[in-house]
């Protein structure tokens, strides 16, 4: 069976509960306009708006950007799976670079987390990527490997059919620089080839992203490789024209 197109967008640190709300009004049109389509659509509001985007619009797909691993206890700070699941949120991206790089995230943090999500039911976007650094040392696949064996490490073949996993080099997040399609298809079959090695065929059925510099104009490029069937969006998926815009040049 075809693997179904996913559009996500991660909010990232940005709109306020007002702005969230205000979008994810005009986000049921979207949706109708994503299931003409046949494409899957999603949001990764902040924690402080997920309730808010789920009460105004309950048919849309919502992750929270992380979450910590334990149900509950002293972590300053932190939000627990429970309290995602009490208020209606099944997704969480795990292990966004910007997590990795500016919040001590390991891919053995990752891991937790993802076995964690796994008990609960729950779906994951898994982000890997590698550097700047590591891209111009040709590390690249060095390092999404490292990434994504040790983040699956213990997970089932039946949960990883529901498991998305994002490949986003950090040198294209957010700076315009995006990776060619050949590079994104390059990981991304590498990626699906990992999965099989470690789970075999259900890796037929993982959905695996690409993200980093996504807009209207580059979307298509990305989507037409076989082995990336959708993508992480943060800049372009904030404005719903520009979100629509990527569900109409898919
Ligand atoms: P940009 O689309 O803004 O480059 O961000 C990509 C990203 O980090 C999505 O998770």
């Amino acid at each position: 069976m075809a693997r179904r197109k996913l559009l996500f967008g991660n909010w990232k640190m940005n709109k306020t509960i007002a702005e969230s709300k205000a979008f994810a009004e005009e986000s049921k049109k979207l949706l109708a306009f994503a299931k003409e389509k046949g494409v899957d659509i999603g949001v990764a509001p902040v924690y402080l708006s997920l309730a808010a985007v789920k009460e105004v619009n309950p048919e849309l797909t919502v992750a929270a950007e992380n979450c910590h691993f334990e149900d509950h206890g002293a972590f300053t700070g932190e939000i627990a799976i429970p309290m995602l699941k009490e208020i209606g949120i099944d997704w969480v991206i795990i292990g966004h670079s910007e997590r990795r790089t500016y919040f001590a995230e390991t891919n053995e943090t990752c891991n937790k987390k993802l076995l964690a999500l796994q008990a609960a039911g729950m779906t994951p976007i898994y982000c890997v990527g590698e550097t700047l650094a590591e891209y111009e040392a040709g590390k690249t696949k060095e390092v999404v490997k490292e990434q994504v064996l040790k983040g699956l490490k213990g997970l089932s073949k039946e949960y990883m059919e529901q498991v998305v996993i994002a490949y986003e080099p950090v040198w294209s997040i957010g700076t315009g620089k995006n990776a060619s399609k050949e590079i994104a298809q390059d990981i991304c079959g590498f990626i699906r080839e990992l999965v099989r090695g470690e789970f075999g065929d259900v890796a037929d059925k993982v959905r695996i992203l690409y993200g980093g510099s996504v807009k209207p104009e580059n979307v298509h490029d990305y989507l037409l490789q076989k082995d990336v069937d959708g993508a992480l969006v943060g800049g372009a998926s904030l404005k719903v024209e520009s979100f629509k815009q990527l569900i109409e040049n898919i």
